[in-house]
Parts: structure tokens; C-alpha cells; sequence
């Protein structure tokens, strides 16, 4: 907790990038400007909001650790700012197929989904009814394409990853350590076209996850990497300068 605090401080003391300024890319201060900061004021859909409120207040006992529906929503779901940032980026790419790595409740499922509507999207929890949960959660709000797999990542993974075409939005927000990060993210990679978007969550919940993010965003292919703090965006275009920007988001 406290290497995150002092991450924290550090991630303000190191920003460059404030709403977009100093970034020369026209293309991606629009994406800062619009998708990031929502200089259009994009909202979400009022159900969206409705349901995530819902969960946020369900008391009841889930996932077979004691722990509350609410608790859950609370400790390791996408809150409503960062669902929020997803639906828009989900909207400003239009991507031919989302895929989610750790589908908790179906939270960031529902933003991811809404803001394509009618893009397929692949979603994978481990955890029988937390995945129960969201395939209800899928199927009152009437997402379309959109399929909850539940089973260990890698072995779903491997069933989706040549479903995948180049040009997809991926999610990665299960199993929040070093070794497997890296692998989902370097298994994605392999099936990339430049018009991918890769997201990683919790990129500074411990230090495996920081080592996750140091590690990817060395790669050549990423050319830009976007550091919000709680979540990282990825993004391979090659007609654009490499460029590793922290933001205060
Ligand atoms: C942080 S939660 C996901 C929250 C969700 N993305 C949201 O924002 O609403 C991570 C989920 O990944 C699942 N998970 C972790 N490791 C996994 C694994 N090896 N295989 C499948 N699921 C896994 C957990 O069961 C948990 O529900």
C-alpha cells in the first residue's frame, strides 16, 4: 500500500502530459483530448450507470470467498470513471472484436460492449458464479455478440486467440501478477494489426504488475503506451512516433 502511495506521488512528479499539451501527434492528442479527457462530454447510457449502481449496492454473498456482491464491485471492479474511459475508447476505435481477460461481475463487460455495440465480444472468468452472474448481467441488458467463458485464462485464451482479427480492443484485467500479464499481453501481440488496442488494468497494484507494464512497454511493437496510473492503454500503430506519455487522468 505504501509502494503504491509512493508510486502515486511519483506518477504526478513526472507528468508531462497534462490534457494532451506537449504531445506533437495530432492523432493521438485527439485521442487524449477526446477519448481520453471527453472534451465532447460522451456520456454513458443511464442503464449502464443503473446496473453498475445496482451491483454496487447487492449485498448479497457471491464467488464462494464470503465476500458480498458489493464488496467485489467496490474492490475489483472498474469504477464508474474508468468504465467510462472504456466505453469511450470502445466507441472511438470500433474494434472488429473485444476481448476481456477476467470478466469479475460483468461490469467492465457491460461499458466495454456498450460502447460497440454489436462488436462480438469474448470474455473470461475463472470463477463459476462470478461468471454466472455475468452472463445474467449480459443477457437483461440485451449486449448482443457477447460470450462469458468461464475456465482457467490460458487454456480460454488459446481457444479465442485465432477467432481474433488485427484490428481488436483487448481488456486484460485478471490474474494481476508479473509472469502471466506478460504472457496474455505477448500472446495478444502475436495476433495484433496495427490498429490494435491493448488496455491493462492495475498496472501499479503491486510490484508484479509494475514489472508487467516496465516490461511491455518496452517492446518495440508497443509503440505508445499511455500510463493513466490505474490502467495503461497500448497502442501499435507504426505511422506514429514512439511515444511513452503519463497522464494525470
Ligand atoms: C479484477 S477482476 C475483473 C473485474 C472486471 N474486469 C470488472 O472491472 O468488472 C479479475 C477477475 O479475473 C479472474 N481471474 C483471475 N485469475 C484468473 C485465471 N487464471 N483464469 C480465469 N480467471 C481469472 C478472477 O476470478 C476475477 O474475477
Amino acid at each position: 500500500m505504501l509502494w503504491r502511495i509512493f508510486k502515486y506521488i511519483e506518477h504526478l512528479s513526472h507528468l508531462r502530459h497534462r490534457k494532451g499539451h506537449g504531445i506533437h501527434s495530432p492523432y493521438l492528442f485527439e485521442f487524449i483530448d477526446r477519448v481520453v479527457f471527453n472534451s465532447e462530454g460522451v456520456e454513458c447510457p443511464r442503464m449502464v450507470l443503473q446496473e453498475h449502481r445496482d451491483l454496487k449496492n447487492n449485498v448479497t454473498i457471491t464467488g464462494g470467498e464470503g465476500r458480498s456482491v458489493s464488496s467485489f464491485v467496490l474492490g475489483s471492479s472498474v469504477s464508474e470513471k474508468y468504465g467510462a474511459l472504456l466505453y469511450r475508447i470502445a466507441g472511438w476505435f470500433g474494434p472488429e472484436m473485444i476481448v476481456e481477460l477476467g470478466t469479475g461481475l460483468g461490469i467492465s463487460t457491460l461499458y466495454l460492449a456498450s460502447g460497440s455495440p454489436g462488436t462480438t465480444l469474448h470474455s473470461i472468468e475463472g470463477n463459476t458464479e462470478r461468471a454466472t452472474i455475468a452472463a445474467h448481467l449480459v443477457s437483461r441488458c440485451n449486449l448482443g455478440p457477447v460470450s462469458i467463458h468461464w475456465g482457467e485464462m490460458d487454456e480460454k485464451l488459446s481457444d479465442i486467440l485465432p477467432l481474433m482479427p488485427g484490428r481488436f480492443m483487448a481488456y486484460v484485467d485478471g490474474n494481476h501478477s508479473y509472469e502471466p500479464t506478460v504472457r496474455y499481453v505477448r500472446n495478444l501481440l502475436d495476433r495484433a494489426g496495427e490498429e490494435a488496442v491493448i488496455i491493462m488494468d492495475d498496472i501499479y497494484w503491486s510490484r508484479g504488475m509494475n514489472r508487467a507494464w516496465k516490461e511491455v512497454t518496452s517492446w518495440q511493437e508497443t509503440r505508445i503506451s499511455i500510463d493513466l496510473f490505474h490502467m495503461g492503454i497500448l497502442l501499435l500503430r507504426k505511422d506514429l512516433p514512439q511515444a511513452r506519455l503519463k497522464i494525470k487522468f
